[in-house]
């Protein structure tokens, strides 16, 4: 989603929130937008398109010495991506930049314009600049930022500023993340995410929901809920090795390439001898329960549904999966005894999140499987297990949903060992998976000279059955993402229920064949879909005659490695069809990184 940072120091401002937003460009990238203020001085500058366009407009403007900056980068949610969308919203003498949606604007809109207020934009974000001035008209400027702070409904990080007090930032966040960041030369900082801080905070507030105040050098103040608070700094850990391509053309390259490791990183520490140990459930009783509801969006939700089969399969633990989004207004009935799951790379994502809230208050309890620690999920779940993936830069998600699959792989052993069974080979494959996603040089030419003739056709199935269906899933969601041809996933099985009859040379079907797991069902059903002359792509360690083009995986003993290695398989061809289109790898059209609205 959209990106926030501010700054209030004495350094060259502009640099400072430029370098800040090219951390959180790929959460979103319609157009950017930022603003200065210097005692009674305010300049701001906005552009369409990706960030260079703002730099470029704003080279020959400088801001040395003690002053206020904002800046924002955009995923659009009400209006296009036009210059004049773009934020921050300037009032008459104040600007704003928010990141969420303000679900009552079109109320509060209506209010102001009956007041005689114009507006120029057609964004949700506007009407806080409006109201602030229209409320500062009799009140001071903090008074007047908390009128307009209550008066808002949804999600929101807000940070703006106001000739009227020209010596605070005001601040304010309910639903989306905002933190503030300081070090030892007294700067302070603000960011919708931890990695535009690393390298000049040392010491972090994460903002809780209900916030709002104002900061200058000599002030932070803080009310949450209306209660002034006195909250503690706490160290920021992080490092920005990520922020490296090193070598790669693109950050999702060098995620693929580096899943091998990450997954070790994930199984260091949690298995000893035939055991898999999570110190972070030591304390926990999980025998009594039952049922087991996961819920999340999009990669996640592949990662939730894969983890289902191996909930039941091994723990013999009855396990659905929803989707955050709809499980939101269900009346959904969470049983006793139940766990519900949330899955979340960023631990941000407003479904998941407000899904995670709605099942606590019904008495769940509740765990978060996810990547960012003191993420909102992480914070509000009873329990939660850090997948441990590292940042992930590129937008189509690879090495997060490789940590998911197994860390929720991990816990449904886990849990099946609480029932005393015999999980040896579950063990020894858990051992082996870093090993089945290594790309080879071999592996990675053959996909490039596959793809050149996957770029075109009217549609691609992905299909499999069991766990590889919602690999499928996965596999074509990867490919919509960066190729914008239409993919869709398919449990093999049900493709002659009514998707076969768009069978033809220009469908191409990319079939999951892996040898243990129902290979001869799966290819009975590739069979009738080569009968209807689809081209096809199998994927699978036996050979495949009828294949126009095949790619040979491993011989494994266990199914979950070659689940892990058809993963990077498809990751590897959606990335060079893409490639091979011209597409931004890293940041796909209309996509964003971290979705903080509904
Ligand atoms: C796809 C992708 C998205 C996310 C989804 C949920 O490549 O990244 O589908 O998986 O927006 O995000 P998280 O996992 O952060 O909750």
């Amino acid at each position: 989603m959209c990106g926030i940072v501010g700054y209030i120091g004495n350094k060259e401002k502009k640099q400072i929130i430029l370098d800040g937003l090219k951390e959180l460009e790929y959460r979103g990238y319609d157009s950017a937008g930022l603003a200065v203020m210097k005692g009674l001085e305010l300049d701001f500058f906005k552009a369409v398109g990706k960030l260079e366009n703002l730099t470029n407009k704003c080279a020959s403007f400088e801001s040395e010495g003690y002053g206020f900056a904002i800046g924002h980068t955009r995923w659009a949610t009400h209006g296009k991506a036009t210059e004049i969308n773009a934020h921050p919203h300037l009032g008459e003498y104040s600007c704003v930049i928010h990141n969420g949606i303000i679900e009552n604007y079109k109320e509060i809109k209506d209010k102001l314009e009956k007041n005689g207020i114009s507006f120029l934009s057609q964004t949700d974000t506007e009407v806080i600049v409006k109201l602030f001035e229209f409320y500062a008209k009799d009140l001071n400027a903090f008074e007047a930022f908390k009128h307009t702070v209550k008066e808002l409904k949804g999600a929101f990080a807000i940070l703006l500023l106001s000739k009227k007090d020209q010596n605070k930032v005001f601040f304010a966040k309910n639903a989306a993340p905002l933190i503030i960041g300081r070090n030892s030369q007294n700067e302070l900082f603000f960011a919708s995410a931890d990695s535009p801080l690393v390298g000049l905070s040392e010491e972090v507030i994460y903002l809780e929901d209900l916030s709002f105040g104002y900061a200058n050098k000599d002030e932070l103040v803080i009310y949450e809920n209306d209660e002034l608070k006195n909250k503690s700094f706490s160290k920021l850990l992080s490092d920005k090795s990520y922020a490296k391509k090193d070598g790669f053309r693109f950050f999702m390259e060098k995620e693929i390439y580096e899943q091998s490791r990450v997954l070790s990183e994930v199984l260091m520490g949690r298995v000893n001898g035939d055991e898999v140990i999570f110190d972070e459930l030591e304390n926990e009783d999980l025998s009594d329960i039952n049922e087991i509801t996961l819920c999340a969006c999009g990669t996640s939700y592949h990662a939730a549904l894969a983890s289902a089969y191996l909930f039941e399969r091994i723990a013999k633990i009855k396990a659905k999966v929803e989707i955050a989004s709809e499980f939101r207004y269900r009346e959904a009935i969470i049983s006793k005894n139940s766990l519900f799951i949330v899955i979340s790379q960023s631990g941000e994502t407003a479904d998941t999140l407000e899904a995670l809230k709605i099942a606590k208050e019904k008495g769940a309890r509740t765990f978060a499987v996810c990547n960012v620690d003191n993420s909102s999920i992480v914070r509000l779940a009873h329990l939660s297990l850090l997948t441990r993936a590292g940042i992930e830069k590129g937008v189509a998600s690879t090495k997060a949903f490789a940590t998911q699959v197994l860390t929720l792989w991990m816990l449904a052993i886990f849990m099946a060992q609480k029932k005393n069974q015999n999980l040896n080979d579950e063990i020894k494959a858990l051992l082996h998976i870093p090993n089945c996603v290594v790309v080879t040089q071999k592996l990675h030419d053959k996909i490039h000279r596959i793809s050149k003739r996957y770029l075109d056709g009217h549609g691609f199935f992905y299909i499999g059955r069991d766990v590889f269906y919602p690999l499928a899933l996965e596999g074509a969601l990867k490919l919509k993402e960066l190729s914008y041809l239409h993919a869709e996933g398919y449990p093999a099985g049900e493709m002659k229920h009514g998707p076969i009859a768009l069978a033809d040379s220009k469908l191409y079907t990319i079939a999951l064949m892996p040898k243990n797991m129902l290979y001869e069902k799966t290819k009975s059903n590739v069979e009738e879909l080569i009968a209807r002359d689809s081209t096809l792509l199998s994927i699978s360690p036996l050979e495949f005659d009828l294949s126009d083009d095949f790619i040979r995986t491993t011989e494994q003993e266990h199914y979950m490695c070659e689940f892990f290695e058809m993963m990077l398989i498809t990751q590897l061809l959606a990335m060079e069809i893409s490639i091979r289109l011209g597409n931004d790898v890293d940041m796909p059209r209309n996509l964003a990184k971290s979705v903080t609205v509904e």
